[in-house]
């Protein structure tokens, strides 16, 4: 038998799934894909509306008919602009926090993708860097590749650029086309897509990527290190004392938190009665730490980052901080 929900599956449901928008323009397969995988128990995403160009678009009926609601609108005799604009309202108005393009056949503003940055993602038939754009197939085919395959990666400003978030290579066969070659590669797409999407939504509750961001913002502070105390991942200044740990799980407590030095216990207790949700006393820690929670799902990266400055600022002896100030003011 499974054993029953934990408290930490209550919170992610009290949280709800991440409410996603699909856009499309020919068969909708990935669509499909990409929603029956939402259907599968435990999947941190549901597809809030399938939108396209083109009203005839294959997936507009297989949305309709699982219940998905559905957005279509012809770009032809309208500017880009307001075609875009129009979906971006569409997609709002459907309570969508995400996008993932899937055969999306159009070119979108700058506009559109500045409003949606960091939470677009677009599934690519190819293994990006190579061959952005159209005839993927017939070029790895051209150029006697071993392997073709598809790539997922976050929409930013460039065609078919941005940061990757997985690939799936797929063998080229003996005696393949383009045609037999994209049917296949299609089949890892579905694979692909749903996979990355699911982990990029729910990246907020993920140890590891939270860990990165903050050892991103850790390691920018003057003579940062990182080492490991107690399994923790902790910064601490080269040769001197600890500014920040990253607790994930401490103790089975069941939160993820950044671990920073304040001035001491009026700091602690004034921050922790702000806001008992997020701030807290970490156990076997003294009254000058405070525990910052990152899994909240409204984690303010910015503000993160200034307390790991704060934090640095703590523990720097003389000689840095001055130099630091000093660089400040130039
Ligand atoms: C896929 O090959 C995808 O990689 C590309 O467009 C095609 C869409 O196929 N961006 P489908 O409409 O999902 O079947």
């Amino acid at each position: 038998m499974p054993e029953g929900p934990t408290p930490a599956d209550h919170k992610a449901a009290a949280r709800g799934k991440a409410k996603v928008a699909v856009l499309i323009s020919g068969g909708g397969s990935n669509m499909a894909a990409l929603l029956y995988a939402s259907r599968l128990p435990d999947c941190a995403y549901e597809i809030v509306l399938v939108a396209s160009n083109n009203p005839e678009a294959g997936g507009l009926a297989l949305a309709k008919a699982e219940g998905v609601p559905t957005f279509a609108l012809p770009h032809q005799g309208m500017a880009r602009a307001d075609h875009d604009a129009a979906m971006d309202a569409a997609i709002r108005a459907a309570g969508a926090e995400y996008i993932a393009l899937a055969g999306y056949m159009r070119i979108l503003t700058a506009e559109f993708v500045d409003k949606w940055q960091g939470r677009m993602l677009n599934i690519h038939p190819s293994l990006l860097p190579k061959y952005p754009g159209l005839h993927t197939h017939e070029r790895a085919l051209a150029a006697g590749d071993s392997h073709a395959g598809c790539s997922v990666h976050v929409v930013t400003a460039t065609l078919d650029e941005g940061p990757l978030l997985g690939q799936c290579a797929v063998a080229v066969a003996a005696g393949d086309s383009a045609e037999t070659l994209a049917a296949r590669v299609l089949f890892a797409e579905h694979q692909l897509y749903a996979r990355c999407l699911g982990a990029y939504v729910a990246r907020w509750r993920d140890p590891a990527w939270l860990i990165a961001q903050v050892r991103q913002r850790a390691l920018a502070q003057p003579e940062a290190e990182e080492s490991v105390s107690h399994g923790m991942a902790c910064f601490g200044i080269r040769g001197g004392k600890k500014f920040a740990y990253v607790s994930a799980n401490h103790h089975g407590d069941d939160r993820t938190a950044v671990l920073v030095k304040i001035s001491g216990v009026d700091e602690q207790a004034t921050w922790i009665e702000q806001d008992a949700a997020r701030y807290y006393r970490p156990a076997y820690f003294g009254a000058d730490w405070l525990g910052v929670r990152l899994d909240l799902a409204d984690t303010d990266w910015a503000t993160v980052g200034d307390w790991l400055a704060h934090s640095w600022r703590e523990v720097a002896p003389k000689r840095l901080t001055t130099l630091h100030d000093a660089a400040e003011q130039r």
